[in-house]
């Protein structure tokens, strides 16, 4: 079964299995087959998060489940959506709907039963913000259990599906704590900037949103065009001691406080500053606008893309001595 048009980096790999789920009847089925016994299993939301460097030699399990409820709840507004909406749709009906709290969230790919997974963020907001919980079909038991914010131990890019419970549960819907009265995010430095530009006092989250999405266009390569899966490392979080060693021979060195008194660095720039933003190497590279962004230009095998950024982490390690970590899954 082809994955080409499964995963947003647009390798042409195949699973040797596949199933697409659209209720949780459907899930009971599948976990009732003895084929799951006997395979691996992958699950697959929009595959916007992921590199396939080889054929997958199990069960791809692509979620499909669908539907968004409202519980009005005074000033708060609770919005519940199966796992397999499309996230952007989501965010888009609540910008709509003047539902506040997704809006710098806009054209973020994927899907919603992938955004708790590693806390999705972008423009000052992550998921953990506004989450308020979810359910989950638990593959051992069959049972569908509810998570709260403790239970999901989010931090940057994570959360306990990544970690310790990993590979236990499926996600099959999410519930947002969202607000009808607008408190707009605007403290990322490139909103204010854009909003100024465009002469925006007061925004509405309508407003945010457009921006944000203005500016994701300008940056990140649209996946319907050109293969991506955004972010390919994470930002990397040091110590002070590390960090102040590294500003002493890099004044410029971009920062952010992180928990813990640690600081995050910016992995985009340090890649920029080794030379890679915009490089073309066969037929995978840097993105022209934003170097944390790896691509497909069309053909790229996982392989050469994967090669291709450990030669990023071994030159990032030896000019800066700071290890990056993908922020994709490979498989
Ligand atoms: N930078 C460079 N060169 C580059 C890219 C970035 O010098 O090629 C510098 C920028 O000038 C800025 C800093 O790095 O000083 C941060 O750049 P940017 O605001 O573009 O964001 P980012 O840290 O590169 C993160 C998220 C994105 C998210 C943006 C906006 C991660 C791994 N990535 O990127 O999320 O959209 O912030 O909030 O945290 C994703 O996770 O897939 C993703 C796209």
């Amino acid at each position: 079964y082809s994955l080409k048009n499964l995963n947003t980096f647009g390798i042409d790999v195949n699973a040797k299995l596949y199933a697409d789920v659209s209720t949780e009847a459907d899930l009971e089925e599948v976990f009732g087959s003895p084929l799951i016994k006997e395979n691996k299993l992958l699950v697959l939301g929009g595959g916007s998060n992921m590199l396939f460097t080889k054929d997958y030699d199990g069960l791809v399990l692509k979620i499909s489940i669908k539907g968004i409820q409202v519980t009005q709840q005074g000033d708060d507004v609770l919005v519940t959506a199966g796992a397999g909406e499309v996230w952007d749709t989501l965010v888009k009906y609540c910008v709509a709907q003047g539902y506040a709290g997704l809006e710098n969230l806009t054209l973020i790919p994927g899907t919603v039963g992938a955004s708790p997974i590693q806390n999705i963020g972008a423009y000052g907001v992550e998921i953990k913000d506004v989450f308020e919980s979810c359910t989950a079909f638990e593959i051992a038991t069959g049972q569908i259990k509810t998570f709260n914010k403790a239970d999901c131990e989010f931090g940057y890019r994570e959360s306990v599906f990544k970690g310790k419970l990993k590979g236990k549960y499926i996600i099959t819907s999410v519930t947002y704590r969202l607000s009808n009265i607008p408190n707009v995010q605007t403290h990322y430095g490139a909103i204010n900037a854009e909003l100024e530009r465009r002469g925006i006092a007061e925004p509405t989250i309508a407003d945010v949103s457009e921006v944000v999405a203005a500016i994701r266009v300008s940056k990140l390569p649209d996946p319907s065009t050109i293969g991506n899966a955004g972010s390919f490392f994470k930002n990397p979080i040091v110590d002070q001691p590390v960090f102040e060693k590294l500003l002493s021979r890099f004044p410029d060195t971009p920062h952010y406080p992180a928990p813990d008194g640690r600081v995050k660095l910016a992995a985009g720039w340090l890649i920029e500053q080794c030379g890679f933003k915009g490089l073309v190497d066969g037929h995978t590279g840097t993105w022209k606008n934003q170097a944390l962004v790896l691509v497909n230009h069309g053909g790229a095998t996982g392989q050469e893309v994967y090669r291709f950024s450990e030669r990023i982490i071994e030159t990032v390690q030896h000019k800066f001595g700071v290890l990056l970590e993908r922020e994709v899954n490979t498989f």
